[in-house]
């Protein structure tokens, strides 16, 4: 153990009210009759079990057993988990996800909006708030961010262009923003729920990207604090929740229709939600919430520091800074080299120096610096950043080919619903210019859309499609 974390260990505990359930029951089993039919390892394929370690297969159960309490409705030790998580965050009321935030904008699309009605949503948004419009019906009215061309992203959003939205389509019902962006670009909420109060229309704030914001000072403010009325958290991106587990919350004054989001929820879940992951829910919140948390969080902003520093004193490597109008998450540093693609750099990365990032692109990629990170990794990385700096790295065509940030204007021929649910036919990807394209074509990361259902194909699509044959379109 080094000593960083044995310091960490021994400061302040938090309440973890799963966590602690979890653990009595695994400290007093009983003989079980019921899922997951593993029984605690004993069915497992004992390779797995080996990888995993019988003590994870032992807590893995469901709601229902073991006065573990049930997730919908929340009782028990869930439901006092899912309020000690409000009060961290600063929420009225917080609802645990499974399936990610996915889930999360899932429920926000099917409880609050309706077929037909109008909601101003980025272009730039996640797949997720798309395919809740499809299952309700809503009609996306796309407000365009700006756009750092030289970076090959998409960047904040303006409380103007928000504003003259709403001006010219006074029958919207809500407003959708995803703040920050994948990349980190902060947009104005504050002004931008400024705007809706206005216009007397809720706002949600897709904060996927963001919930470590309210855990220390250098980091931009949750929306949760400027006026927004619901924001989803992926806590398993970088809160530090087992992957898939993430949170809903309802601002404090928020007047949205919570019973309705809570049905949507119930509706969308799995009636079998995993205990560990919604375990690790709670402890993560505990984890930030604690002198341990904080202490991680200071060490992630000072790791991006030094390697923002690092950076600066590069040749060829720079990293994308807040610049005129718009702020950025430091924790996310995009960087590119200015004689190679992201992708080219990213596989120098990895082949060469054993590093994984986050993602990378046509244009760059981009490093977290996570509350798990240690000083030394990040020395390690920019090591490796000096020592490509000063060599003769070239670009690969093949990875140049393809690009990866969709930054198209969409020219919309069909409704989103009706498109996803008409008739279609799939055709060779050169026969679909000029045709109504049918499926959603949005790749993770970063899952913002290069085609919806009901859009117009042209010849400037066909860069983003290296990777389809096919493609389905309206007949
Ligand atoms: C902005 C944004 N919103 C929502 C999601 C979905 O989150 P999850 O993976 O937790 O379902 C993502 C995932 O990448 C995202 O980038």
């Amino acid at each position: 153990m080094t000593d960083v974390i044995k310091k960490e260990n021994k400061l302040t505990k938090v309440k973890a009210p799963i966590v602690e359930a979890l653990k009595k029951a695994y400290e007093n089993p009983t003989y079980q009759f019921h899922i997951p039919g593993h029984t605690k390892g004993n069915g497992s394929l004992p390779e797995f079990k080996k990888l995993i370690g019988k003590k994870a297969l032992s807590i893995d159960t469901t709601d229902e057993f073991d006065n573990l309490g049930t997730l919908h409705p929340a009782t028990g030790p869930i439901k006092e988990a899912q309020e000690l998580a409000a009060k961290a965050f600063g929420a009225q009321k917080t609802f645990f996800l499974l399936n990610g935030s996915t889930a999360g904008n899932l429920a926000l699309a099917m409880g609050l909006t309706k077929k037909g009605q109008k909601i101003i949503v980025n272009r730039n948004c996640h797949r997720s708030i798309l395919t809740g419009m499809i299952i309700s019906g809503a009609e996306p009215l796309w407000l365009v961010p700006n756009r750092f061309e030289e970076w090959g992203i998409w960047g904040n959003v303006t409380p103007e262009s928000v504003e003259d939205m709403l001006k010219n389509n006074p029958d919207a019902g809500m407003v959708w923003i995803t703040n920050p962006t994948y990349e980190g670009v902060v947009s104005d909420i504050k002004s931008i729920s400024a705007v809706c109060k206005k216009y007397n229309v809720p706002l949600l704030v897709d904060e996927a990207h963001a919930c470590l914001w309210n855990f220390n000072d250098h980091l931009p403010t949750t929306a949760l604090k400027l006026g927004a009325d619901a924001v989803v958290h992926s806590l398993h991106k970088t809160g530090g929740s087992m992957s898939q587990s993430s949170m809903l919350h309802i601002a404090e004054n928020s007047s949205l229709n919570v019973d309705a989001v809570e049905k949507a929820l119930k509706l969308l879940h799995t009636t079998s939600p995993s205990l560990m992951l919604l375990a690790s829910l709670d402890a993560a919140r505990a984890n930030l919430d604690s002198q341990r948390g904080r202490k991680q969080l200071e060490r992630a902003v000072k790791n991006a520091k030094y390697l923002r520093r690092e950076i600066d004193k590069l040749e060829h490597i720079h990293h994308l800074k807040p610049d005129f109008g718009y702020k950025t998450d430091i924790t996310k540093v995009f960087i590119k080299d200015d004689r190679l693609s992201g992708k080219r750099l990213e596989s120098i990365l990895e082949i060469d120096f054993n590093i994984e990032v986050e993602s990378a692109s046509d244009a760059g990629l981009l490093v977290l610096s996570n509350i798990g990170n240690t000083r030394a990794d990040m020395q390690y990385l920019v090591k490796c950043l000096q020592k490509i700096d000063q060599s003769h790295y070239s670009d690969i065509c093949y990875l140049e080919n393809k690009k990866h940030m969709p930054m198209l204007e969409p020219v919309i021929k069909m409704s989103l619903r009706d498109a996803y649910y008409a008739e279609k036919e799939t055709l060779p990807k050169e026969k679909c210019i000029g045709r109504i394209a049918g499926e959603v074509i949005a790749e993770c990361p970063p899952g913002i859309a290069v085609l919806l259902p009901g859009e117009l194909i042209t010849e400037a699509h066909m860069p983003y499609l290296v990777d389809y044959e096919t493609i389905e379109v309206i007949k």
